[in-house]
């Protein structure tokens, strides 16, 4: 779990501090404490510019976009294109055209398990899920299957949460139709091996969708170097509005898929009789989209490659490392999920109380965690526990952040211990 040295010249310039008063939230004080966010892998907090971008375009430039001829629609289109190409530039996708708006990374999968899933997958085709699956990477399949008579196979973890390479390629076989793994765990913080995983599914003949929500804020992601047939992202945890979200997809298989939802925008030409559609990425996005989501999650982008993802992994994984080393002085504190490659998230219980009471008794110093099964029941049923309680890190938190989570985890011990 240590970062391997940079030379000096090359180390990216981490400045915390200017970081963190960016972000509006922290001028806050909760139970009057000042308050101490680790709870970014369920949503990142928002920094001044996001939040300003989302009020310029209510107050200066909004308008519903592709349909008006006046000024102020064309500003919101193009505002909103402008977007996409920035989600384009992001994941280093070959075409704007690949990049298909949607509400979160559960609609994206939602959205492939219906418009691939049904449009190219038949009775006895089997999928490929890891054991670590979020339930948004597992209820849309078991709807899929219900629908058409696939066959969901699932690859083991081991007992530190990593991903098992060569069981996953045990599973493969001709009829293995599709791969859908979680590029990092949100119960675990595992890193899963996506390049290996993407290429062996590819010599199987299998196409591969990448559930990237966790990842995208904590490294680069280039999907034209994974090669990866479908790749899963969501606003609200990479520093932008919730309710927007991108799927990637390879143009020609946008091209060949049914569309998913039916309503405006997403056609071309409309009677009774007959209707044609769209030219993705318009052919995937029905109705009016989030118009003022997607420019604020252009403006997230911006932010972050402002940073830089290299800085703001370097930050993390000193946080990361530091806080790994302090929760070990919690006594009867077990850290679930010990992955050799890992993100910045620490999943652990304690012996003395519940998930949901170190929860509330942290929140009282101004500590906010996640506490629960962290939508992987399958997660939890495999360790043989009910919940976890988890810290997750953000580019704004600090050395600081982690002493107050630990000296709340021994007021919890104090109390329930
Ligand atoms: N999937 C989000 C989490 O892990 C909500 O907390």
């Amino acid at each position: 779990m240590t970062m391997a040295m940079t030379p000096a010249a090359d180390r990216p310039t981490i400045d915390v501090e200017k970081w963190r008063a960016d972000f509006p939230i922290f001028r806050e004080t909760v139970n009057g404490k000042p308050l101490t966010y680790l709870d970014s892998a369920a949503s990142a907090q928002k920094p001044q510019l996001v939040i300003d971008r989302i009020s310029r375009v209510y107050e200066r430039e909004y308008a519903n976009i592709h349909r008006g001829i006046y000024h102020l629609a064309q500003v919101a289109t193009e505002a909103f294109e402008d977007a996409r190409e920035k989600l384009r530039a992001f994941l280093n996708a070959a075409s704007a055209n690949e990049i298909v708006f949607v509400r979160n990374g559960t609609e994206a999968i939602n959205l492939v398990a219906q418009s691939y899933g049904r449009g190219f997958l038949k009775a006895g085709d089997q999928i490929v899920l890891s054991r670590m699956e979020h339930h948004s990477n597992i209820v849309p399949w078991q709807i899929l299957r219900d629908q058409i008579g696939i066959e969901i196979k699932v690859v083991p973890i081991d007992r530190d949460g990593n991903f098992l390479l060569d069981d996953f390629e045990k599973l493969l076989s001709s009829r293995t139709k599709l791969v859908a793994i979680t590029h990092v765990s949100n119960a675990l913080g595992t890193v899963t091996p996506v390049a290996d995983i993407i290429a062996r599914a590819h010599d199987a003949g299998a196409k591969v969708l990448v559930d990237g929500c966790q990842a995208v804020q904590h490294m680069p992601v280039d999907v034209q170097a994974l090669d990866a047939d479908f790749y899963v992202m969501t606003g609200h945890k990479l520093y932008g509005p919730s309710g927007i979200g991108a799927l990637y997809a390879k143009e020609s298989l946008l091209d060949a898929m049914p569309p998913y939802q039916g309503g405006g925008e997403m056609i071309e030409q409309v009677s009774f009789e007959k209707t044609t559609y769209n030219t993705p990425p318009h052919k995937f996005e029905a109705g009016t989209p989030n118009i003022a989501g997607a420019i604020g999650l252009g403006a997230a982008i911006d932010y972050v490659n402002g940073i830089g993802l290299d800085a703001i992994a370097a930050h993390e994984r000193m946080v990361f490392d530091y806080a790994w080393q302090r929760l070990q002085e919690v006594p009867g504190l077990d850290i679930v999920g010990r992955a050799t490659n890992h993100a910045s998230l620490i999943s652990f219980v304690m012996d003395c109380a519940h998930p949901h009471d170190i929860g509330t008794i942290l929140d009282r110093e101004g500590v906010a965690i996640r506490a629960g099964h962290h939508c992987a029941q399958p997660v939890m049923d495999f360790f043989d526990v009910a919940a976890t309680a988890r810290a997750s890190f953000g580019l704004y938190n600090t050395r600081e952040d982690v002493d107050a989570l630990v000296q709340a985890l021994l007021k919890v011990r104090d109390i329930f211990g």
